[in-house]
């Protein structure tokens, strides 16, 4: 199983159009594809896909990654219907649900908040799993870091647009130090939302784009097509698919397909078994229910305090 994130922190860049198309464009080649729409503008659910987003008291995303629902993972996913899907494939889909936009300040407070993502996908079994990120190097952003293989990251061919991919690269190594993980392979950059023909402006930012080494996929120039896709919550690979947007999307999927099972899988999560914590554990049971004549081998051993 492959695990992409779309990450950029600047906004209205392209994330989530790349993100369904990219997935889409999986299913259609006949994989077994699972979008996640873990931005809580929930986007590529409600505006892209055309589904409604977990009722308030069904299974959530937001739910399982604050562990206040706690069930197979299959109970959180949707299949999208209007796409097309070649033989053996699938397009799955966890949308967005109530409750996502206060998860940054709940998350926050988890003692390891970056593996909660990671933990509620560890048994899902897809080709693909498609991570849309929000605009922003928050959180979630992170919870998708440091589950995901590797990132594609849409980029507006301007100025501001470098700039910002510095501040990710930076985001990016700084995370993987500090939580000691695999290298995140940067799969491209995929360049977008610009009119044809482009400007002189738009080139010379395009040419510093590639001067960052990182390979730059098929474009994404503007095209009214994406938003009437969008308008019946297809994908445009569905709904135009000899467009040029249509044809990058199934390119940029198959450079996806060909990296599968080139690197190491990221770490597991990792809050599961903590040794402070079992210890600790075994400490707070002894002052319970003996006479303290074991505390001296317990006081040795170390313990993490914990809120209350
Ligand atoms: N190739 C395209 N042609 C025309 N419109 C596009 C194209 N790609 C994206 N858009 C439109 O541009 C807007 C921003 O795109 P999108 O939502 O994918 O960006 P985003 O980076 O996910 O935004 P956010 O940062 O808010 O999550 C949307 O209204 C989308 O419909
Ligand atoms: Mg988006």
């Amino acid at each position: 199983m492959q695990i992409t994130s779309v990450v950029n922190q600047k906004g209205g860049v392209g994330k989530t159009s790349l993100s369904v198309g990219a997935a889409a464009a999986l299913a259609e080649c006949g994989r077994r594809v699972l979008l996640i729409d873990l931005d809580p503008q929930g986007h590529a659910t409600t505006e892209l896909l055309g589904l409604p987003e977990a009722a308030p008291d069904a299974p959530s995303l937001a739910r399982a990654l604050t562990k206040t629902w706690k069930g197979p993972v299959e109970d959180l996913i949707v299949s999208h219907r209007r796409s097309n899907v070649g033989a053996g494939g699938a397009f799955d889909v966890i949308p967005t649900s109530p409750g996502m936009f206060d998860l940054v300040r709940r998350l926050d407070q988890f003692r390891v908040p970056g593996w909660q993502l990671a933990r509620v996908i560890q048994f899902a079994n897809y080709d693909h799993i498609i991570i849309d990120c929000p605009p922003a190097l928050d959180v979630l952003t992170n919870n998708a870091l440091m589950a995901t293989h590797g990132i594609l990251v849409p980029v507006q061919p301007d100025r501001t647009s470098i700039r910002a991919l510095r501040l990710m690269r930076e985001q990016i190594s700084y995370l993987e130090k500090a939580v000691n993980r695999s290298p995140i392979a940067y799969y491209g950059l995929v360049p977008g939302l610009y009119r044809r023909p482009i400007s002189g402006y738009a080139a010379a930012a395009l040419q510093e784009l590639h001067g960052f080494g990182i390979p730059v996929l098929p474009h994404l120039p503007l095209g009214v097509v994406m938003n009437e896709a969008a308008a019946r919550g297809m994908p445009v690979t569905t709904f135009a698919p000899e467009t040029v947007q249509a044809v990058a999307f199934r390119q940029i999927a198959q450079t996806l397909d060909s990296v599968v099972g080139q690197h190491h899988a990221p770490p597991p999560p990792d809050e599961e078994f903590v040794f402070e914590d079992f210890i600790a554990d075994v400490s707070e049971a002894r002052d319970a229910n003996d006479n303290g004549a074991r505390r001296k081998l317990y006081d040795l051993l170390p313990k993490r305090p914990r809120p209350r």
